[in-house]
């Protein structure tokens, strides 16, 4: 039997941001990951696939400490953070207060207009949540995970309920928030594309474990028209067990 460990481990002292082994996950005597190996470089940007109930939220939820019944190795920065789909935000305090809810001290509300400004939020402040666009509610969530510095920052389809146009916003707001903190990234997506357009290397995720991954070797800013990002698409979809020709019909 394998022994159970969640650590958090510093990510300068260590050559990896993440390190999982031999990860298993029961729910009922049905094991949804099942010796799962994943490996994150510090600063590495990297997107998981996968069908639906898959074990991916399950994955990212042991990944952030919050679910600590497992078997297997589990070394995490101390600092990380996750943000979800919902953006989770208390309708009973300011929007500032909801971004540093949580933090130990004092809650400071400069520290929490600076993430805010960050995520093009800076009036917004002292705005009650239910005052706020789909999008500026998900990008509240995201200053509140910035504000905790995080060395490891875990996203679960933070676009999924963002309509067409706020989401390729949104998508890119997290690649410069990416490139400028220099954090690694776990994004948890059901999108190839978004996939391929923000991640140094797609994972997909199958049968309990990292069943393939792609490297996306593509400079930057990623260009939707580039025959290479629509091979690359169209392998990951076919992984996924989508017949990329009959998605476009
Ligand atoms: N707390 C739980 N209790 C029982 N089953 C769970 C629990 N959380 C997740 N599961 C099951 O584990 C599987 C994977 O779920 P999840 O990780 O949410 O999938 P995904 O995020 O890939 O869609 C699903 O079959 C789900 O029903
Ligand atoms: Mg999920």
């Amino acid at each position: 039997m394998a022994t159970d460990v969640h650590r958090t481990v510093s990510t300068t002292s260590r050559a990896q941001a993440v390190h999982v082994e031999g990860l298993s996950r029961s729910f009922d005597g049905r094991a949804v990951i099942d010796g799962l190996r994943l490996d994150v470089r510090p600063g590495e940007f990297v997107a998981l696939l996968g069908r639906s109930g898959c074990g991916k939220s399950t994955l990212l939820r042991i990944l952030a400490g919050l679910d600590r019944d497992i078997e297997g190795t589990v070394l995490v920065p101390r600092r990380k953070a996750v943000a979800f789909q919902a953006p989770r935000l208390m309708p009973w305090k300011k929007v500032w207060r909801n971004v540093v809810l949580g933090l130990p001290g004092k809650p400071q509300r400069a520290l929490a207009e600076r993430a805010l400004a960050e995520v093009g939020l800076g009036g917004r402040a002292t705005a009650w949540p239910r005052t706020l666009s789909g999008g500026e509610a998900q990008r509240a969530s995201l200053a509140r995970a910035l504000v905790r510095e995080p060395d490891l920052l875990l996203l679960d389809e933070p676009f999924g309920a963002l309509d067409a146009l706020t989401r390729i916003k949104a998508q890119r707001l997290v690649g410069e928030l990416w490139q400028r903190r220099g954090c690694a990234v776990l994004l948890v997506t059901h999108d190839v594309e978004e996939a391929v357009l923000l991640a140094d290397r797609v994972l997909v995720m199958d049968d309990g474990v990292i069943a393939h991954e792609q490297p996306v070797d593509l400079e930057r800013p990623r260009d939707l028209t580039d025959p290479r990002f629509a091979r690359l698409r169209a392998r990951l979809l076919q992984r996924l067990g989508v017949d990329p020709t009959a998605e476009e019909a």
